[in-house]
């Protein structure tokens, strides 16, 4: 099938190249020139594990371009994954998804042309760029656009780090739309993957016994709000146990403990029970927050992902409030972030718990130095304003600190050479912000040891 994807970021680029993978012939667009000619010199301008492997090995069935007349023209499907960011309100700044429409429509000349919506969009978008399409389709045309084509839903699940194997062995697949024929292409889009007949890269293989993946085919409204429900339960969660973690630190119950005893219950699952710093990221907040803000066009409110992201907010301030309550005076103390990323395996930035951190600290007077394997550069550009140094070696970031926050729990910091590395600070305080470090063998090297509640 011919299939052009409309925007090169975490989303666009991943789904483009594994839809190349799976035999499909795919153009890449993007309005940014620099990312365009990036990929064009097998580059990607993302960090993502293996990514620019399997660009490689595909490269032969897709094109880049910046020109929407090269990609969407004969296209039997058009992907959207533009940057739908949040606006100051909290509501998306839907932007890019209309100028991205608009395009579209002016350009469209298939027989028929399925246009997809992958960026996470408000409930009833599909119905908003499906008339954004058909008014810039008559104006270019000068003919109605009745049957030329329809507009449908298909949620996007990936994490950011995991891209890959998420799109290739995911979980499900969700695609909403009110024309049968529309979903019957999408079907088809993805029969290989729905099958999984498609080669395994050799670099990730097909996980044992992973032999097809279950489709959702429903209507648009359902397949938006899916979106959203996902993603708010998955941030409540994480907000749960942290909030269960607050009480364990008071009532001396081990918050790691609960987790793993009520994660073992099938009905509950252990995954997104890690307490600590929180979720950041470009998709819980928003998504959270386009949750609560369409809930409130209908006149509902929704305590419950109001609550989550309260929670959440509240522990990047207590990490803050635990070195006061350690440290006494933070001015003049120098304060090590080990990770800005907002995860590891990513080079993401956006909500980032290290920079809330690093403002606070900032505003109370400390030095704040950081660490990070693959963000560092982008955070110098994003964040010019924070006056973080950074340093290239994460051993180099302990020498004289008062204190080490891991804030990122990258695999390379787990295995760190701790007890070395606490003899060239000068107060051995460790604030282990993701519940990943061993509580006795950072007490046994003689750190003061704290956690995240
Ligand atoms: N990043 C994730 O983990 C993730 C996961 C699931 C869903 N999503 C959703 O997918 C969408 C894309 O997210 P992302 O992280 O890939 O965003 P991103 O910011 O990394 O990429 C968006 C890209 O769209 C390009 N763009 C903007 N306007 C355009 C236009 N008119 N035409 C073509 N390209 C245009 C930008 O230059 C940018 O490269 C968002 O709605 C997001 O909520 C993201």
């Amino acid at each position: 099938m011919k299939v052009a994807i409309l925007g090169t970021g975490y989303v666009g680029l991943t789904t483009g190249v594994c839809f190349a993978w799976l035999g499909h012939d795919v153009v890449c667009l993007d309005t940014n020139q620099q990312k365009v000619d990036s990929l064009l010199a097998g580059k990607i301008p993302i960090y993502e594990p293996g990514l620019e492997e399997l660009l490689a090995q595909s490269r032969h069935r897709m094109k880049f371009t910046s020109n929407y007349s090269e990609a969407v023209p004969g296209a039997d499907v058009v992907i959207i994954a533009v940057g739908t960011p949040p606006s100051p309100d909290g509501s998306p700044d839907l932007r890019y998804l209309r100028s991205a429409s608009e395009q579209v429509g002016q350009f469209l000349n298939s027989e028929f042309t399925v246009v997809v919506n992958k960026s996470t969009v408000p409930i009833g978008s599909g119905n908003w760029v499906e008339s954004l399409i058909r008014g810039a389709y008559e104006k270019a045309h000068f003919v109605k656009a009745e049957g030329r084509f329809a507009v449908a839903s298909n949620p996007e699940f990936l994490r950011e780090g995991t891209a890959i194997a998420d799109s290739l062995y995911p979980d499900r697949v969700v695609i909403g739309g009110d024309s049968p024929k529309a979903l019957d292409v999408l079907r088809e889009l993805y029969r290989p993957l729905l099958e999984q007949t498609f080669p395994e890269p050799d670099f990730l293989p097909r996980p044992d016994g992973f032999n097809s993946v279950p489709l959702v085919a429903t209507d648009l409204a359902s397949a938006e709000l899916i979106k959203y429900a996902a993603n708010a339960f998955l941030a409540l969660k994480i907000s749960f146990i942290n909030e269960v973690g607050n009480l364990a630190e008071r009532v001396g119950a081990d918050v790691r403990e609960v987790a793993r005893g009520i994660g073992l219950d099938s009905r509950i699952g252990p995954r997104f029970l890690q307490s600590g710093l929180g979720w950041g990221g470009s998709c819980f907040g928003k998504d959270t927050a386009a949750l609560i803000a369409t809930a409130g066009e209908y006149g509902l409110a929704m305590p419950i992902v109001s609550a989550a992201r309260d929670v959440n907010k509240r522990q990047r301030v207590r990490v803050v409030e635990k070195l006061l309550g350690e440290l006494k005076i933070l001015k003049g103390r120098r304060i090590a972030l080990l990770g800005l990323a907002f995860k590891p395996d990513t080079d993401d930035l956006r909500e980032a718990p290290a920079i809330d951190i690093a403002r606070r600290l900032i505003q109370h007077g400390a030095t704040v130095v950081a660490h990070d394997p693959v963000a560092e550069e982008l955070f110098a550009k994003e964040h010019p304003d924070l006056e973080v140094a950074l340093f290239s070696s994460a051993e180099d970031l302990f020498e004289d600190a008062d204190a080490v926050i891991l804030v990122t729990e990258w695999n390379d910091y787990l295995k760190l050479d701790w007890p070395a590395l606490g003899a060239r600070m000068r107060n051995k305080v460790v604030i282990d912000g993701r519940s990943s470090l061993d509580r006795a063998e950072m007490e046994n090297s003689g750190f003061r040891f704290l956690t995240v509640p």
